[in-house]
């Protein structure tokens, strides 16, 4: 990995995503968060502030970018509780089947290239009765927009490390199986709309 992705990006990234209108968002869903966690794409910790720690029993931080997790560092050493890192992609997920209260999706799978084998995954390790959270950009629905992110999306895919600005998040949550719950969505306010369409909500087994 080169010094772009592993120096440079995880900086960009932390910014970024630590933006305040995506720290309303995760104030929807993070806090929804209980018992054994699995955060996945766990990043540079931007979520951990909002997990209630009353209900969080264990986080596990998936996160395969050594960059990110050492930008993740600090926030990770100060949790009032207990994080493991798993070092590995969302494609291969090392733990047992049905082992996780929750999975955390927040911001990630824009960016995970298979992202039907990880969400694969996802399924196997939630336990039957577990929630998905999730926050997510994606595609959107005005045929303007979309144009142009369908046309923007190899460069910003480029600069943005594997981030896709068109994925269709929902289409995929529901082909993996997943049933929806309490979806809403809107465009992300002071951001460039190629980027700025949300959905938020939550999945079960179906
Ligand atoms: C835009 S960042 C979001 C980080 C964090 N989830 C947040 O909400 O701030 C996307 C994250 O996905 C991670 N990522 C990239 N490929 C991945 C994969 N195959 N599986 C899991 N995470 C991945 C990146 O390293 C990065 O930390």
């Amino acid at each position: 990995m080169g010094f772009y992705e592993n120096r440079v990006l995880p900086h960009l990234i932390d910014k970024g995503c630590g933006a305040p209108p995506i720290a309303k968002q995760r104030q929807k869903v993070v806090p929804q968060a209980s018992g054994r966690v699995l955060e996945i794409g766990m990043g540079s910790g931007l979520n951990i502030p909002f997990y209630d720690v009353s209900r969080v029993e264990l986080v596990w931080g998936l996160e395969p970018s050594d960059g990110m997790r050492r930008k993740a560092a600090s926030r990770v050493a100060d949790a009032p509780f207990e994080i493991r890192w798993l070092d590995l992609p969302g494609e291969e997920i090392p733990l047992e089947d049905d082992s996780a209260d929750t999975v955390l999706l927040t911001y990630t799978l824009c960016t995970i290239p298979d992202f039907r084998a990880a969400l694969a995954q996802m399924r196997r390790v939630l336990k039957p009765g577990g929630r998905l959270l999730f926050s997510e950009h994606g595609a959107a629905p005005d045929p303007g927009v979309r144009k142009w992110q369908d046309r923007i999306n190899p460069i910003w895919k480029k600069l943005a490390g594997g981030c896709n600005v068109n994925r269709e998040i929902l289409t995929a949550l529901e082909e993996a199986g997943f049933a929806l719950h309490d979806v809403e969505t809107m465009y992300l306010p002071a951001t460039p709309k190629i980027a700025a369409f949300q959905y938020w909500g939550w999945a079960t087994h179906r």
